[in-house]
């Protein structure tokens, strides 16, 4: 069974006053040993909060990496440098890299193969505009993403996340998620990501109140959640919610 797996990013936000104020709400919340959950800060704030975590059962991870291990990169954080820091996740290939900062599917899949050689866990993320789901085109810009992104890469997790969806306050209904998911898993499976393990998180505008409807679908196994994992009390009730549905199965 894929054990779900809750992803915050937090792009370029909070201050280290919230990074204290996030950590010290979110102790109280009662763990469950059914959910895997992790927070992505900002590069400045990641050993504060590792520091800060302290035993709780999340992990901490990076928005993103070089594909280097050092050299004149400036402005550029190696994996290297991460994982000395200990951090052992990654989100790789996130639309707004891929758009702010030109990275193909090809620099993606460089960017998570170093991670993996390091011993990282990369998240890959995919998902289609606006312009290329109205002409019909999301299940072939995936698969291409997909194929070139994950290319002689061990599985690793990926994320759908429909960049129409993102910071707008419209998610795919759990009918188009689900739809993608499934397509993803079979893209995924075929390459050797078990049935059992392979995870596809789905993010773009998550809230609480939408959780559990796209918790629900067979092939969706976790959420990357931009906005509302900013605040303590919005992320755990989506751990809540997540929880919830699982207990429903
Ligand atoms: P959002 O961001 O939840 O604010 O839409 C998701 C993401 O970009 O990972």
């Amino acid at each position: 069974m894929r054990k779900p797996l809750i992803v915050g990013n937090w792009k370029m936000n909070q201050s280290l006053r919230e990074l204290h104020s996030f950590f010290k709400e979110l102790g109280a919340w009662r763990w469950s040993e059914a959910l895997d959950a992790g927070i992505c800060p900002a590069f400045p704030h990641l050993a504060e909060a590792l520091r800060l975590k302290g035993n709780l059962p999340l992990w901490i991870g990076a928005q993103d990496c070089h594909e280097a291990d050092n050299g004149a990169h400036t402005g550029d954080v190696s994996a290297a440098q991460l994982k000395d820091l200990g951090i052992l996740h990654v989100l790789a290939g996130h639309s707004e890299r891929r758009s702010n900062h030109h990275e193909s599917s090809s620099l993606v899949n460089r960017k998570a193969a170093k991670a993996l050689s390091l011993g990282l866990s990369p998240i890959i993320c995919v998902g289609e505009t606006l312009e290329e789901r109205k002409a019909g085109r999301a299940l072939e810009v995936v698969t291409q993403q997909i194929r070139e992104s994950l290319a002689g890469l061990k599985p690793v997790v990926v994320a759908y996340e429909p960049v129409w969806a993102i910071g707008t306050g419209v998610n795919a209904t759990p009918d188009q998620a689900q739809e993608m998911h499934q397509h993803i898993r079979s893209l995924v499976e075929g390459w050797g990501g078990s049935p059992e393990t392979q995870r596809i998180l789905y993010g773009g505008s998550v809230k609480p109140e939408t959780t559990a409807a796209l918790m629900a679908c067979p092939d969706i196994d976790g959420l990357l959640v931009g906005g509302a994992s900013l605040k303590a009390a919005s992320f755990a009730a989506i751990l809540d919610a997540a929880q919830l549905q699982l207990q429903k199965g």
